[in-house]
Protein backbone atom coordinates (compact mmCIF):
# COMPACT_ATOMS: atom_id res chain seq x y z
CA UNK A 1 0.00 0.00 0.00
CA UNK A 2 1.59 3.08 -0.90
CA UNK A 3 -1.23 5.56 -0.40
CA UNK A 4 -0.72 8.36 2.83
CA UNK A 5 -3.18 8.67 5.17
CA UNK A 6 -2.82 9.84 8.84
CA UNK A 7 -4.03 8.15 11.82
CA UNK A 8 -5.59 11.47 12.15
CA UNK A 9 -7.48 11.96 9.58
CA UNK A 10 -8.47 8.44 9.34
CA UNK A 11 -9.80 9.45 13.01
CA UNK A 12 -11.43 12.40 11.69
CA UNK A 13 -13.40 10.52 8.71
CA UNK A 14 -14.27 7.61 11.16
CA UNK A 15 -15.72 9.79 13.69
CA UNK A 16 -17.93 12.24 11.21
CA UNK A 17 -19.60 8.62 10.74
CA UNK A 18 -19.62 9.91 7.18
CA UNK A 19 -17.61 8.16 4.68
CA UNK A 20 -18.59 8.96 2.04
CA UNK A 21 -18.42 12.58 2.68
CA UNK A 22 -15.02 12.27 3.28
CA UNK A 23 -13.79 11.36 -0.04
CA UNK A 24 -9.82 10.98 0.98
CA UNK A 25 -10.27 7.86 2.63
CA UNK A 26 -12.93 6.19 1.36
CA UNK A 27 -11.77 5.49 -2.45
CA UNK A 28 -12.92 3.01 -4.15
CA UNK A 29 -9.94 1.85 -5.89
CA UNK A 30 -8.38 0.81 -2.80
CA UNK A 31 -8.15 -3.42 -3.38
CA UNK A 32 -10.14 -5.01 -0.45
CA UNK A 33 -8.04 -7.14 2.07
CA UNK A 34 -5.06 -4.87 1.70
CA UNK A 35 -2.41 -5.72 4.22
CA UNK A 36 0.23 -4.07 5.39
CA UNK A 37 1.12 -1.29 8.42
CA UNK A 38 -1.07 1.26 9.03
CA UNK A 39 0.84 4.78 7.85
CA UNK A 40 1.71 6.94 10.76
CA UNK A 41 4.23 7.48 12.99
CA UNK A 42 5.05 4.46 15.10
CA UNK A 43 5.61 6.86 18.51
CA UNK A 44 1.66 7.96 18.37
CA UNK A 45 1.15 4.44 19.83
CA UNK A 46 2.89 5.58 23.37
CA UNK A 47 -0.35 7.75 23.56
CA UNK A 48 -2.08 4.63 24.99
CA UNK A 49 -0.68 5.66 28.22
CA UNK A 50 -2.13 8.86 28.49
CA UNK A 51 -6.44 9.02 29.48
CA UNK A 52 -8.68 6.57 28.26
CA UNK A 53 -11.17 8.95 27.68
CA UNK A 54 -9.60 11.29 24.92
CA UNK A 55 -6.53 9.50 24.02
CA UNK A 56 -8.06 5.60 23.71
CA UNK A 57 -11.11 6.67 21.70
CA UNK A 58 -8.70 8.93 18.67
CA UNK A 59 -6.22 5.76 18.64
CA UNK A 60 -8.85 2.88 18.66
CA UNK A 61 -11.19 4.76 15.98
CA UNK A 62 -7.70 5.42 13.97
CA UNK A 63 -7.61 1.45 13.63
CA UNK A 64 -10.47 1.15 12.76
CA UNK A 65 -10.73 3.67 10.30
CA UNK A 66 -8.32 2.21 8.73
CA UNK A 67 -9.50 -1.22 8.81
CA UNK A 68 -12.91 0.60 7.50
CA UNK A 69 -11.07 1.97 4.72
CA UNK A 70 -8.64 -0.83 3.86
CA UNK A 71 -11.54 -3.74 4.56
CA UNK A 72 -9.86 -6.35 5.71
CA UNK A 73 -6.32 -6.93 8.04
CA UNK A 74 -4.66 -4.35 9.49
CA UNK A 75 -1.04 -4.22 11.15
CA UNK A 76 -0.77 -1.84 13.63
CA UNK A 77 2.54 0.24 13.97
CA UNK A 78 3.57 -1.10 17.53
CA UNK A 79 7.27 -1.72 18.33
CA UNK A 80 8.02 -5.17 19.27
CA UNK A 81 8.07 -8.43 18.37
CA UNK A 82 4.74 -9.17 18.70
CA UNK A 83 2.38 -8.04 16.40
CA UNK A 84 -1.15 -6.27 16.84
CA UNK A 85 -3.76 -6.66 14.03
CA UNK A 86 -7.17 -5.45 13.40
CA UNK A 87 -9.28 -8.15 11.65
CA UNK A 88 -12.13 -7.33 10.23
CA UNK A 89 -12.76 -9.70 6.85
CA UNK A 90 -15.12 -11.90 7.40
CA UNK A 91 -13.67 -14.79 5.96
CA UNK A 92 -10.45 -14.03 8.48
CA UNK A 93 -13.36 -13.33 11.43
CA UNK A 94 -14.59 -16.77 11.12
CA UNK A 95 -11.24 -18.80 10.63
CA UNK A 96 -10.55 -17.29 13.92
CA UNK A 97 -13.82 -17.61 15.94
CA UNK A 98 -15.54 -20.53 14.27
CA UNK A 99 -13.13 -22.63 11.52
CA UNK A 100 -9.80 -22.41 13.49
CA UNK A 101 -11.08 -21.31 16.75
CA UNK A 102 -8.71 -23.52 19.03
CA UNK A 103 -5.93 -21.84 17.74
CA UNK A 104 -7.30 -18.36 18.89
CA UNK A 105 -7.46 -17.68 22.90
CA UNK A 106 -7.84 -14.81 25.42
CA UNK A 107 -4.23 -14.84 26.68
CA UNK A 108 -2.07 -12.03 26.41
CA UNK A 109 -2.13 -8.74 27.07
CA UNK A 110 -4.81 -7.21 25.94
CA UNK A 111 -7.31 -10.09 27.73
CA UNK A 112 -4.86 -9.76 30.47
CA UNK A 113 -6.47 -6.82 32.35
CA UNK A 114 -9.85 -7.50 31.78
CA UNK A 115 -8.77 -10.75 33.03
CA UNK A 116 -7.15 -10.03 36.04
CA UNK A 117 -10.62 -8.52 37.41
CA UNK A 118 -12.75 -10.67 35.83
CA UNK A 119 -10.48 -14.11 37.15
CA UNK A 120 -12.31 -17.17 35.65
CA UNK A 121 -15.67 -15.88 34.77
CA UNK A 122 -17.20 -17.13 31.34
CA UNK A 123 -16.20 -14.13 29.91
CA UNK A 124 -12.38 -14.09 30.64
CA UNK A 125 -11.52 -17.58 31.33
CA UNK A 126 -8.67 -19.47 28.99
CA UNK A 127 -8.77 -22.85 30.14
CA UNK A 128 -10.97 -24.64 27.70
CA UNK A 129 -12.38 -27.66 29.90
CA UNK A 130 -12.83 -24.75 32.52
CA UNK A 131 -14.63 -22.70 30.13
CA UNK A 132 -17.11 -25.38 28.94
CA UNK A 133 -17.80 -26.46 32.63
CA UNK A 134 -19.06 -22.70 33.16
CA UNK A 135 -20.73 -22.10 29.76
CA UNK A 136 -22.91 -24.96 30.77
CA UNK A 137 -23.46 -24.17 34.40
CA UNK A 138 -24.25 -20.31 33.22
CA UNK A 139 -26.74 -21.90 30.22
CA UNK A 140 -29.77 -21.42 33.22
CA UNK A 141 -28.77 -17.84 33.34
CA UNK A 142 -29.65 -17.20 29.90
CA UNK A 143 -32.18 -19.77 29.00
CA UNK A 144 -34.89 -18.49 27.41
CA UNK A 145 -38.19 -19.45 29.85
CA UNK A 146 -35.87 -17.10 32.24
CA UNK A 147 -36.31 -13.87 29.17
CA UNK A 148 -39.63 -12.88 30.52
CA UNK A 149 -38.62 -12.58 33.99
CA UNK A 150 -36.20 -10.35 33.39
CA UNK A 151 -38.23 -8.43 30.48
CA UNK A 152 -40.69 -8.02 32.95
CA UNK A 153 -38.04 -6.76 35.41
CA UNK A 154 -36.45 -4.47 33.32
CA UNK A 155 -39.99 -3.08 32.61
CA UNK A 156 -41.08 -2.72 35.57
CA UNK A 157 -37.77 -0.39 36.65
CA UNK A 158 -37.93 1.17 33.39
CA UNK A 159 -41.63 2.66 34.12
CA UNK A 160 -40.28 4.01 37.45
CA UNK A 161 -37.27 5.60 36.11
CA UNK A 162 -39.63 7.37 33.01
CA UNK A 163 -42.01 8.60 35.55
CA UNK A 164 -38.87 10.99 37.00
CA UNK A 165 -38.22 12.37 33.36
CA UNK A 166 -38.09 16.54 33.83
CA UNK A 167 -39.86 17.28 30.65
CA UNK A 168 -37.92 20.38 31.04
CA UNK A 169 -34.29 18.82 30.51
CA UNK A 170 -32.71 16.28 28.23
CA UNK A 171 -32.23 13.02 29.55
CA UNK A 172 -28.94 11.41 29.48
CA UNK A 173 -30.09 7.88 28.17
CA UNK A 174 -26.76 6.37 28.69
CA UNK A 175 -27.01 6.89 31.94
CA UNK A 176 -30.46 5.95 32.39
CA UNK A 177 -30.02 2.72 30.72
CA UNK A 178 -26.54 1.75 32.40
CA UNK A 179 -29.09 2.81 35.64
CA UNK A 180 -31.50 0.44 34.02
CA UNK A 181 -29.14 -2.43 33.42
CA UNK A 182 -27.92 -2.75 36.66
CA UNK A 183 -30.77 -2.36 38.90
CA UNK A 184 -32.12 -5.12 36.39
CA UNK A 185 -28.92 -7.27 36.80
CA UNK A 186 -29.41 -6.74 40.82
CA UNK A 187 -32.54 -8.06 40.97
CA UNK A 188 -31.77 -10.59 38.22
CA UNK A 189 -28.92 -12.08 40.57
CA UNK A 190 -29.61 -11.45 44.30
CA UNK A 191 -33.24 -10.90 44.04
CA UNK A 192 -35.85 -8.10 45.56
CA UNK A 193 -34.25 -7.50 49.14
CA UNK A 194 -30.57 -6.93 47.73
CA UNK A 195 -28.76 -3.46 48.16
CA UNK A 196 -29.63 -2.47 45.36
CA UNK A 197 -28.72 1.24 44.80
CA UNK A 198 -25.27 0.24 46.95
CA UNK A 199 -24.41 -2.74 44.30
CA UNK A 200 -25.89 0.09 41.87
CA UNK A 201 -23.65 2.56 43.04
CA UNK A 202 -20.16 -0.07 43.35
CA UNK A 203 -20.69 -1.85 40.24
CA UNK A 204 -21.08 1.42 38.37
CA UNK A 205 -17.95 2.77 40.01
CA UNK A 206 -15.74 -0.75 39.46
CA UNK A 207 -16.37 -0.70 35.41
CA UNK A 208 -16.27 2.93 35.03
CA UNK A 209 -12.36 2.35 36.97
CA UNK A 210 -11.63 -0.53 34.94
CA UNK A 211 -12.12 0.99 31.67
CA UNK A 212 -9.23 3.16 32.88
CA UNK A 213 -7.38 0.70 34.00
CA UNK A 214 -7.29 -0.97 30.62
CA UNK A 215 -5.23 2.02 29.36
CA UNK A 216 -3.31 3.55 32.67
CA UNK A 217 -0.78 2.33 34.81
CA UNK A 218 -1.38 1.85 38.10
CA UNK A 219 -0.21 5.05 39.67
CA UNK A 220 -2.08 7.37 37.56
CA UNK A 221 -4.88 8.58 39.24
CA UNK A 222 -8.29 6.93 40.24
CA UNK A 223 -6.22 3.98 40.20
CA UNK A 224 -6.51 4.04 44.08
CA UNK A 225 -10.32 4.23 43.40
CA UNK A 226 -10.86 1.61 41.20
CA UNK A 227 -9.14 -0.40 43.77
CA UNK A 228 -11.09 1.06 46.81
CA UNK A 229 -14.25 0.38 44.73
CA UNK A 230 -13.21 -2.71 43.61
CA UNK A 231 -12.86 -3.98 47.48
CA UNK A 232 -16.18 -3.11 48.41
CA UNK A 233 -17.62 -4.66 45.58
CA UNK A 234 -16.13 -8.35 46.07
CA UNK A 235 -16.41 -7.94 50.11
CA UNK A 236 -20.23 -7.32 49.15
CA UNK A 237 -20.44 -9.84 47.23
CA UNK A 238 -18.72 -12.59 49.06
CA UNK A 239 -20.71 -11.43 52.20
CA UNK A 240 -23.77 -12.66 50.27
CA UNK A 241 -22.41 -15.71 49.04
CA UNK A 242 -21.57 -16.63 52.51
CA UNK A 243 -25.19 -15.68 53.81
CA UNK A 244 -26.51 -18.30 51.02
CA UNK A 245 -24.41 -20.82 51.75
CA UNK A 246 -24.97 -21.04 55.78
CA UNK A 247 -28.65 -20.43 55.47
CA UNK A 248 -30.88 -23.34 55.44
CA UNK A 249 -33.70 -21.44 53.23
CA UNK A 250 -32.65 -21.46 49.63
CA UNK A 251 -33.25 -18.51 47.62
CA UNK A 252 -35.07 -18.38 44.17
CA UNK A 253 -32.29 -15.86 42.48
CA UNK A 254 -29.40 -16.47 40.03
CA UNK A 255 -27.03 -16.21 43.02
CA UNK A 256 -28.94 -19.16 44.63
CA UNK A 257 -28.56 -21.20 41.88
CA UNK A 258 -24.88 -20.14 40.97
CA UNK A 259 -23.77 -21.00 45.05
CA UNK A 260 -25.51 -24.86 45.04
CA UNK A 261 -24.42 -24.93 41.04
CA UNK A 262 -22.60 -28.28 40.71
CA UNK A 263 -20.57 -29.39 37.25
CA UNK A 264 -22.64 -32.24 35.67
CA UNK A 265 -19.51 -34.58 35.04
CA UNK A 266 -17.54 -34.24 38.29
CA UNK A 267 -20.47 -33.21 40.61
CA UNK A 268 -18.38 -30.82 42.03
CA UNK A 269 -19.39 -27.16 42.55
CA UNK A 270 -18.43 -23.57 42.42
CA UNK A 271 -15.66 -21.77 44.56
CA UNK A 272 -16.87 -18.34 46.34
CA UNK A 273 -14.48 -16.87 44.02
CA UNK A 274 -15.85 -18.78 40.86
CA UNK A 275 -19.14 -17.63 41.86
CA UNK A 276 -18.11 -14.06 42.55
CA UNK A 277 -16.06 -13.58 38.94
CA UNK A 278 -19.49 -15.16 37.44
CA UNK A 279 -21.18 -12.29 39.50
CA UNK A 280 -18.54 -9.68 37.82
CA UNK A 281 -19.03 -11.49 34.39
CA UNK A 282 -22.61 -10.94 34.46
CA UNK A 283 -22.31 -6.78 35.16
CA UNK A 284 -18.91 -6.79 33.04
CA UNK A 285 -20.98 -7.70 30.46
CA UNK A 286 -24.13 -7.19 30.25
CA UNK A 287 -25.45 -3.27 31.30
CA UNK A 288 -22.94 -1.21 29.79
CA UNK A 289 -23.79 -3.07 26.18
CA UNK A 290 -26.85 -3.07 26.10
CA UNK A 291 -27.12 0.45 27.92
CA UNK A 292 -24.66 1.50 24.80
CA UNK A 293 -27.14 -0.29 22.08
CA UNK A 294 -30.19 1.64 23.20
CA UNK A 295 -27.92 4.97 23.62
CA UNK A 296 -27.60 4.91 20.00
CA UNK A 297 -31.28 3.61 19.16
CA UNK A 298 -32.45 6.62 21.06
CA UNK A 299 -29.86 9.11 19.39
CA UNK A 300 -31.04 7.64 15.78
CA UNK A 301 -34.56 8.02 16.54
CA UNK A 302 -33.95 11.90 17.76
CA UNK A 303 -31.88 12.25 14.22
CA UNK A 304 -34.64 10.91 12.00
CA UNK A 305 -38.33 11.92 13.11
CA UNK A 306 -39.54 9.90 10.19
CA UNK A 307 -38.39 6.91 11.42
CA UNK A 308 -39.12 7.55 14.99
CA UNK A 309 -42.91 7.96 13.47
CA UNK A 310 -43.34 5.02 11.34
CA UNK A 311 -41.63 2.81 14.87
CA UNK A 312 -44.22 4.75 17.30
CA UNK A 313 -47.34 4.08 15.08
CA UNK A 314 -46.14 0.32 15.03
CA UNK A 315 -46.31 0.07 18.76
CA UNK A 316 -48.97 1.85 19.45
CA UNK A 317 -50.70 -0.33 16.38
CA UNK A 318 -49.77 -3.39 18.03
CA UNK A 319 -50.28 -2.39 22.15
CA UNK A 320 -52.01 0.81 22.41
CA UNK A 321 -51.46 2.33 26.12
CA UNK A 322 -51.12 -1.36 28.09
CA UNK A 323 -47.29 -2.07 29.05
CA UNK A 324 -45.98 -4.22 26.28
CA UNK A 325 -44.46 -7.83 27.03
CA UNK A 326 -41.67 -9.62 24.86
CA UNK A 327 -44.19 -11.87 23.41
CA UNK A 328 -45.41 -8.94 21.48
CA UNK A 329 -42.25 -7.65 20.20
CA UNK A 330 -43.29 -10.60 17.70
CA UNK A 331 -45.97 -8.42 16.21
CA UNK A 332 -43.34 -5.35 16.01
CA UNK A 333 -41.34 -6.59 12.77
CA UNK A 334 -40.23 -2.94 12.68
CA UNK A 335 -38.74 -2.68 16.12
CA UNK A 336 -36.85 -5.92 15.45
CA UNK A 337 -35.60 -4.67 12.55
CA UNK A 338 -34.35 -1.45 14.09
CA UNK A 339 -32.97 -3.09 16.98
CA UNK A 340 -31.08 -5.33 14.67
CA UNK A 341 -29.47 -2.19 12.76
CA UNK A 342 -28.42 -0.37 15.72
CA UNK A 343 -26.68 -3.08 16.85
CA UNK A 344 -25.55 -3.49 13.47
CA UNK A 345 -23.79 0.14 13.12
CA UNK A 346 -23.31 0.69 16.63
CA UNK A 347 -22.06 -3.09 17.65
CA UNK A 348 -21.41 -2.03 21.45
CA UNK A 349 -18.09 -3.89 21.69
CA UNK A 350 -16.28 -1.84 18.86
CA UNK A 351 -13.29 -4.76 19.21
CA UNK A 352 -12.56 -7.27 21.00
CA UNK A 353 -9.39 -9.72 21.16
CA UNK A 354 -7.75 -12.87 20.51
CA UNK A 355 -4.64 -14.20 20.95
CA UNK A 356 -2.63 -16.39 18.32
CA UNK A 357 -1.85 -19.62 19.48
CA UNK A 358 0.10 -21.60 16.66
CA UNK A 359 1.21 -19.86 13.37
CA UNK A 360 -1.39 -19.73 10.89
CA UNK A 361 -2.18 -17.58 7.67
CA UNK A 362 -4.91 -15.01 7.53
CA UNK A 363 -5.48 -14.45 3.78
CA UNK A 364 -1.93 -13.57 2.41
CA UNK A 365 -0.96 -12.39 6.04
CA UNK A 366 1.46 -14.95 8.54
CA UNK A 367 0.29 -14.51 12.47
CA UNK A 368 2.45 -15.68 14.68
CA UNK A 369 2.03 -17.24 17.82
CA UNK A 370 1.55 -14.25 20.42
CA UNK A 371 0.23 -11.67 17.97
CA UNK A 372 -3.03 -9.92 19.54
CA UNK A 373 -5.65 -9.86 17.17
CA UNK A 374 -8.45 -6.91 17.21
CA UNK A 375 -11.69 -8.14 15.88
CA UNK A 376 -13.55 -5.35 14.87
CA UNK A 377 -17.82 -6.02 14.05
CA UNK A 378 -17.77 -2.47 13.75
CA UNK A 379 -15.57 -2.61 10.50
CA UNK A 380 -17.05 -5.73 9.22
CA UNK A 381 -20.48 -4.24 9.57
CA UNK A 382 -19.31 -1.59 6.85
CA UNK A 383 -17.79 -3.75 4.39
CA UNK A 384 -19.52 -2.61 1.32
CA UNK A 385 -19.03 -6.48 -0.01
CA UNK A 386 -21.61 -7.33 2.21
CA UNK A 387 -23.97 -4.40 3.13
CA UNK A 388 -23.38 -1.98 0.13
CA UNK A 389 -25.44 0.71 2.10
CA UNK A 390 -23.81 0.63 5.23
CA UNK A 391 -21.90 3.79 5.15
CA UNK A 392 -24.47 5.92 6.38
CA UNK A 393 -27.21 4.81 9.37
CA UNK A 394 -30.03 3.50 7.27
CA UNK A 395 -33.23 2.30 9.33
CA UNK A 396 -33.65 -0.33 6.69
CA UNK A 397 -30.09 -2.12 6.23
CA UNK A 398 -31.75 -5.34 8.18
CA UNK A 399 -35.68 -5.07 7.23
CA UNK A 400 -35.08 -8.31 5.68
CA UNK A 401 -34.82 -12.06 6.37
CA UNK A 402 -31.07 -11.71 6.58
CA UNK A 403 -29.19 -14.49 3.52
CA UNK A 404 -26.63 -16.71 4.48
CA UNK A 405 -23.31 -14.15 3.04
CA UNK A 406 -25.31 -11.00 5.27
CA UNK A 407 -25.34 -13.47 8.21
CA UNK A 408 -21.88 -14.44 8.15
CA UNK A 409 -20.64 -10.63 8.16
CA UNK A 410 -23.33 -9.54 11.32
CA UNK A 411 -21.49 -10.25 14.30
CA UNK A 412 -22.69 -7.83 17.11
CA UNK A 413 -22.67 -11.15 19.46
CA UNK A 414 -19.67 -12.60 18.26
CA UNK A 415 -19.43 -15.89 16.06
CA UNK A 416 -18.57 -19.85 17.25
CA UNK A 417 -18.38 -20.94 20.61
CA UNK A 418 -17.45 -18.09 22.47
CA UNK A 419 -20.75 -16.41 20.81
CA UNK A 420 -22.80 -14.03 23.59
CA UNK A 421 -24.79 -16.18 24.96
CA UNK A 422 -26.46 -13.21 26.35
CA UNK A 423 -28.29 -12.10 23.30
CA UNK A 424 -31.88 -12.84 24.04
CA UNK A 425 -31.55 -10.96 27.61
CA UNK A 426 -29.50 -8.06 25.49
CA UNK A 427 -33.06 -8.45 23.50
CA UNK A 428 -35.34 -8.85 26.22
CA UNK A 429 -33.78 -5.47 28.35
CA UNK A 430 -33.13 -3.83 25.04
CA UNK A 431 -36.55 -3.67 22.55
CA UNK A 432 -38.92 -3.60 25.38
CA UNK A 433 -37.81 -0.32 27.13
CA UNK A 434 -37.29 1.21 23.16
CA UNK A 435 -41.03 0.15 22.45
CA UNK A 436 -42.40 1.99 25.93
CA UNK A 437 -40.56 4.91 24.89
CA UNK A 438 -41.92 5.29 21.68
CA UNK A 439 -45.38 4.84 23.27
CA UNK A 440 -44.73 7.32 26.10
CA UNK A 441 -42.79 10.04 23.85
CA UNK A 442 -44.52 12.16 21.13
CA UNK A 443 -41.14 13.87 20.46
CA UNK A 444 -37.31 13.37 20.55
CA UNK A 445 -35.00 15.91 19.70
CA UNK A 446 -31.33 16.65 19.94
CA UNK A 447 -29.88 19.77 22.12
CA UNK A 448 -27.94 22.15 20.29
CA UNK A 449 -24.51 20.89 21.86
CA UNK A 450 -25.27 16.81 21.03
CA UNK A 451 -21.92 15.45 19.70
CA UNK A 452 -22.94 13.90 16.86
CA UNK A 453 -22.30 10.53 16.26
CA UNK A 454 -18.86 10.58 17.56
CA UNK A 455 -18.83 8.10 20.86
CA UNK A 456 -16.94 7.94 24.17
CA UNK A 457 -14.95 4.99 24.95
CA UNK A 458 -15.48 3.25 28.31
CA UNK A 459 -15.23 -0.81 27.92
CA UNK A 460 -18.15 -0.25 25.11
CA UNK A 461 -18.30 2.64 23.47
CA UNK A 462 -21.31 4.93 23.52
CA UNK A 463 -22.53 8.11 22.21
CA UNK A 464 -20.09 10.97 23.05
CA UNK A 465 -23.22 12.49 24.16
CA UNK A 466 -26.47 10.47 24.57
CA UNK A 467 -28.30 13.89 26.14
CA UNK A 468 -31.90 13.71 23.89
CA UNK A 469 -34.85 15.99 24.82
CA UNK A 470 -38.64 14.27 25.33
CA UNK A 471 -41.75 15.50 24.80
CA UNK A 472 -43.77 13.21 26.45
CA UNK A 473 -47.69 12.33 25.76
CA UNK A 474 -50.47 13.97 27.57
C1 LIG B 1 -26.25 -5.58 23.22
C2 LIG B 1 -25.69 -6.22 24.19
C3 LIG B 1 -24.50 -7.15 24.06
C4 LIG B 1 -23.53 -7.22 23.10
C5 LIG B 1 -23.39 -6.36 21.85
C6 LIG B 1 -22.65 -8.30 23.48
C7 LIG B 1 -21.54 -8.70 22.75
C8 LIG B 1 -20.71 -9.76 23.09
C9 LIG B 1 -19.60 -10.21 22.30
C10 LIG B 1 -19.13 -9.57 20.99
C11 LIG B 1 -19.05 -11.27 22.92
C12 LIG B 1 -17.91 -12.14 22.42
C13 LIG B 1 -16.57 -11.68 22.97
C14 LIG B 1 -15.44 -12.59 22.49
O1 LIG B 1 -15.65 -13.51 21.70
O2 LIG B 1 -14.32 -12.31 22.93
C15 LIG B 1 -19.80 -11.48 24.14
C16 LIG B 1 -19.55 -12.47 25.07
C17 LIG B 1 -20.22 -12.61 26.25
N1 LIG B 1 -21.34 -11.89 26.65
FE1 LIG B 1 -22.26 -10.47 25.61
N2 LIG B 1 -23.09 -8.85 24.65
C18 LIG B 1 -24.23 -8.19 25.04
C19 LIG B 1 -25.00 -8.43 26.15
C20 LIG B 1 -24.73 -9.36 27.11
C21 LIG B 1 -25.51 -9.60 28.29
C22 LIG B 1 -26.81 -8.87 28.62
C23 LIG B 1 -24.87 -10.56 29.00
C24 LIG B 1 -25.25 -11.14 30.33
C25 LIG B 1 -25.75 -10.46 31.32
C26 LIG B 1 -23.69 -10.94 28.25
C27 LIG B 1 -22.79 -11.91 28.65
C28 LIG B 1 -21.71 -12.34 27.89
C29 LIG B 1 -20.80 -13.39 28.32
C30 LIG B 1 -20.87 -14.15 29.64
C31 LIG B 1 -19.87 -13.56 27.29
C32 LIG B 1 -18.69 -14.54 27.24
C33 LIG B 1 -19.14 -15.85 26.60
C34 LIG B 1 -18.05 -16.89 26.48
O3 LIG B 1 -16.88 -16.54 26.35
O4 LIG B 1 -18.41 -18.07 26.50
N3 LIG B 1 -23.64 -10.20 27.11
N4 LIG B 1 -20.81 -10.53 24.22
Amino acid sequence: MTDRVSLRRAERAYTDGAYASAPVFVREDVPFMATGPVPGKRGRFAAFNFGPTVVFPAVTNACIGAAVRRRGLVRLPVPGRRAYWVVSDPEHVRRVLVTNAENYDKAGPLYGVIASAGGEGLFTVNDPALWRTLRQLMGPAFQRSNMSTVAELSSRLWQRRMARFDPGRPVDFFDEFKQLGIETLVEYLFGETADTGRIAWLAQSVFEGLAGQLFLPGWMPGAARYARAMAAFDDLVYSMIRARRSSSVPRDDLLGYLVFAGDPQTGTGLTDRQVRDQVFTLFMAGFDSTATVLAWAVKYLARDPPSFGRLRAEVLGVVGSRPPTLADTADLPRLRAFWQTVLHYQPAFRIFFRNVVGADRLGDAAVSPGDQLMISPYATHRDPRYFPGARHFDPDLLAHPLTARERSAHLPFGQGRRKCPGEEMAYATGVLPLAMLLQRCDALSLPSLHGGLRNRYAITSPPLSSRVRVTLHG
